[in-house]
């Protein structure tokens, strides 16, 4: 099976092709706005592509066997559709969590947590968290400029099964839970709450 750490190197990977078939690309054609402009609708799509994939097939292992057999899918399942949806467009998605249960891939870099804290804010006066996304486009090198984009993940009711209060999780989740990750921090969740992100970031031609 393949480990999160070589998931996460394959869709840096996966980005540092996209980077050069994107550069290379550049030389050759006149990338103007237009074309910034569909790779942000396409970027759009992929993160809510990202969310729908997930709650789909989390609902479905949920209906299953419950809490305790929709852990794997959570697990190695969302990474995967991540990196399929990675490879698939040359881009580089994953999530992030307020509190992460996952230390190698859910802790927000910088620009991330300005992200989520934007999101608290937003959320806290009220907007509806389908009408929310963060963009930034960041100079990253001589000819490169990243896009960065973020969507929130809140919290559902069923989500508590595993990232709600103590007396909310079973003994059996639990123990599991504390076995795969023992510096998890993504519990105490409320419905409705900030729980985290999808992220999407891609080089972008000048
Ligand atoms: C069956 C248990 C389970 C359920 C139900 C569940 N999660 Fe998780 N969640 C996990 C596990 C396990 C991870 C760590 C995955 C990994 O190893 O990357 C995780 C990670 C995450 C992350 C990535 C950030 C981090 O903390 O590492 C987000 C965001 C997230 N869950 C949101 C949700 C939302 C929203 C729901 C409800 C729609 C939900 N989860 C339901 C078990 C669950």
């Amino acid at each position: 099976m393949l480990s999160q750490k070589h998931i996460r190197s394959n869709i840096l990977n996966a980005t540092l092709l996209a980077g050069l078939s994107l550069v290379s690309f550049a030389s050759h054609a006149q990338p103007g706005p237009g074309r910034n402009e569909s790779a942000m609708q396409e970027t759009r799509d992929i993160g809510a592509a990202m969310l729908k994939e997930l709650s789909q097939t989390l609902q479905a292992a949920m209906a299953e066997g419950g809490p305790l057999n929709a852990i794997g899918v959570c697990k190695n399942k969302a990474p995967e559709i991540a990196m399929n949806l990675s490879m698939k467009h040359q881009v580089q998605v994953y999530r992030i969590g307020t509190r992460a249960r996952n230390p190698d891939m859910g802790v927000p870099n910088d620009w991330q947590t300005q992200a989520l804290a934007q999101f608290e804010t937003r959320l806290a006066r009220g907007d509806k968290p389908y009408d929310i996304e963060f963009v930034q486009v960041s100079k990253t090198g001589a000819y490169d400029l990243e896009l960065r984009y973020a969507k929130p993940i809140v919290l559902q009711p069923m989500c508590t099964a595993c990232h709600g209060t103590p007396e909310q999780i079973s003994p059996e989740v639990k123990d599991q839970l504390s076995k795969l990750y023992p510096k998890d921090k993504a519990i105490n969740y409320k419905p409705g709450e900030l729980r985290g992100a999808v992220v999407v970031t891609r080089l972008l031609a000048h």
